[in-house]
């Protein structure tokens, strides 16, 4: 699942958590979710011992870009896709993607694959096809509304 060799892992006994800094687009989920584990202002950021592995794999795959996985050393459950494959176009963000996922190439050879995944929409980012969080700066400004239906049912 891993594209690039900015992976990070962080381990105890039950649990390994990777982190790919080249994906994070700082949406801050795990921070919000187990802040004794993910702390940014600490080092090393993230202790897997601070939670459960359950906790810690609930949060996890909250994760929209694929950031961070986990594998499970405790015969505890891997993460499992979340399906359908569905396409969530962030309002002012990326195309958050979750599911069974293929990346490929322009002639179709299967470059990468993951459960989650945020796609830039904005056109900005320096980290094609993923979002890299330049829609920020960028000002992209668009509601991700889908014709037909109403932004209050997504
Ligand atoms: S993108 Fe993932 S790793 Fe990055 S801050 Fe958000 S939840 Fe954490
Ligand atoms: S949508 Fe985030 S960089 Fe384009």
């Amino acid at each position: 699942m891993e594209k690039t060799d900015t992976v990070r892992r962080y381990a105890d006994d039950r649990i390994e958590i990777s982190y790919d800094a080249h994906r994070c687009i700082h949406a801050a989920e795990c921070l919000r979710g187990l802040p004794a584990v993910f702390d940014s202002d600490r080092r090393p950021w993230i202790m897997p011992s601070e939670a459960g592995a359950d906790e810690i794999a609930a949060v996890i795959a909250k994760c929209p870009s694929g950031a961070l996985h986990f594998k499970r050393f405790d015969g505890g459950p891997e993460e499992s896709p979340q399906l359908p494959t569905t396409v969530l176009p962030m309002p002012a963000g990326p195309l958050y993607v979750r599911g069974l996922v293929q990346l490929r190439s322009a002639d179709g050879s299967s470059l990468f694959e993951d459960l989650r995944m945020a796609l830039c929409r904005c056109g900005q980012s320096h980290n094609k096809p993923f979002c890299d969080n330049s829609h920020v700066f960028a000002g992209f400004d668009d509601p991700g509304r889908v014709p037909g239906t109403p932004v209050k049912d997504r």
